[in-house]
Order: structure tokens, then sequence, then C-alpha cells
């Protein structure tokens, strides 16, 4: 059989990663990894696994482990009239020009030009799938100045799903404490979805601010200020993208590794 990419006599021992970044002492880890609980790379780890933290996908009861040490993400408050890409080839001004330049991040997910709030960049390409991917189904919050003051028949339309023209959405969560301030919370990624709710609804936005992005929310960081994620917001965040097919409870069994 051929090698794995990550040889099982190279790395670091995985109960002393584990351990590591704070998933228990390195007893605790080593029986997890006795119970198997630990999967590296979607196979269940055997004790006396060897990994690569760099390369290697981690995971606990299905959770995915942040434990890459070259990773690094960032929480930029992304002010207005800013793109969500790497490049603009019309020379506007780009969210990675806020944040560090070395290592290489990429925003994971986009807010529109005219949106302002909390987005990610990572270089952690596998954490950036997962959040994107729809079936993880990460909630973000937003905060929707909108044209008039939508009734309670118009915030219920929200919260039940509206006709877009990519289909009806998924319910949401929508509130509204100051009139014309609608707190809106989904969980699907599809563009502009918020405008477009409002629009659905007959109440157009005037300033969007997404406030929250699964367990992450920072109301201290002002308009293009970025900070790192304290490790436990990176566990946390891992956390949030655990394996949606995996109970919690009674942990599916993943495939055994053949060796
Ligand atoms: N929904 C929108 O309409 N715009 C965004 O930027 C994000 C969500």
């Amino acid at each position: 059989m051929a090698e794995p990419e990550t040889s099982d006599v190279e790395g670091e021992r995985l109960q002393k990663v584990l351990a590591r970044v704070g998933i228990g002492s390195r007893r605790a880890c080593e029986d997890l990894i006795a119970d198997e609980r630990v999967t590296v790379n979607g196979e269940v780890a055997v004790l006396g696994r060897r990994v690569d933290p760099t390369v290697d996908v981690i995971e606990v009861d299905g959770a995915l482990i942040a434990v890459r040490p070259d990773a690094v993400y960032y929480l930029l408050n992304k002010p207005v009239e800013v793109v969500t890409t790497a490049d603009d080839p019309q020379g506007r001004s780009t969210v990675v020009e806020l944040v560090p330049d070395d290592p290489r991040v990429f925003p994971v997910g986009r807010l529109d030009y005219l949106t302002e709030g909390l987005l990610l960049l990572t270089n952690d390409g596998e954490l950036t799938h997962r959040l994107t991917h729809p079936s993880f189904g990460v909630e973000k919050e937003y905060l929707a100045s909108v044209e008039g003051v939508p009734s309670r028949g118009a915030l219920r339309r929200l919260r039940e799903g509206v006709e877009l023209d990519d289909g009806v959405t998924a319910p949401a969560k929508a509130s509204m404490s100051t009139p014309g301030l609608v707190r809106l919370t989904i969980h699907e990624g599809r563009n502009r979805q918020v405008r477009r709710m409002c629009d659905a609804i007959g109440h157009p936005v005037t300033r969007l601010v997404r406030t929250r992005i699964g367990p992450l929310a920072d109301r201290s960081l002002k308009p293009g200020e970025w900070r790192s994620l304290t490790p436990d917001e990176v566990r946390q965040l891992a956390a949030a993208v655990t394996n949606p097919d995996a109970q919690p409870d009674e942990p599916k069994p993943p495939k055994r590794a053949n060796r």
C-alpha cells in the first residue's frame, strides 16, 4: 500500500498535539484516542499515531481541531466601500489590504462593497471550506437599517422564509427592538441575501452591518480595525463547523484506518 502523505514515523505524537491545543492532559488525550474518538484525515487514529499539524485534518468526536501552528485568523471590522476580494481590477480598496500581508490570507465568504461589519480572514483552507459550506450552516447575524418600519407580519415572513429568485429562504431569526432596525440571523450564504430578503418584504436596506459570525462577535472593533482570534475562539469556531453527520452524544464511528 502506498505510504500516506504524513508517515507514521515522522511528525508529532497525536496526543501531544491535542494536549497542546488544550483538549486535555496528554493522558486524557491518549484515552480519547484509545476510545476511537479521534480521527486523522477522516480515519480513526490509533495510539502512537504521529501527525503533521500543518497538513493533517484532526477531529475529536467529529469536531475539527484547529492545530495548525502556521495558521492565522483575523477578525476584521470591514468598513463600507471596501471589496471582499484579494485583488480588485477596478483598483478599489480591498479587505486584505487592511490586515498583515504575510502570511497571505483570504476572506471567508464575502460582504458586499457597501456592507460593514465582521469578516474573518485566514490561511486555513479547511476551516474556510467548512465555514462557507452550506451543510454546516454557521449562523451570521446582521443589523439592517431599512426604509420604513416593517410590520409584525413582514418580520414573520423573514422568519418563515421569503421567495427570492433563487428559491425560498430557510427559516431565519428576525426581530426589531428599534423601529426600522432589523436584527436578522441567517445560516445560508446566498449572494446579497439580507438585502434581497428585505427588498422582498418591501423594506429596502439603507445600511447593513454584520455583527456575528457563529461564535464570533466583537463590539469594540472599529471600522477598519482587526485583531487575531484567541485560541479559544479558534476552537469554538472549529466546533461550530463540526461534521454535520456527527452526533455529539453518540459519535458515528468513522472509517477505520487500513493499517
Ligand atoms: N447579505 C447581504 O445582502 N449582503 C452582505 O454583504 C451579506 C449578507
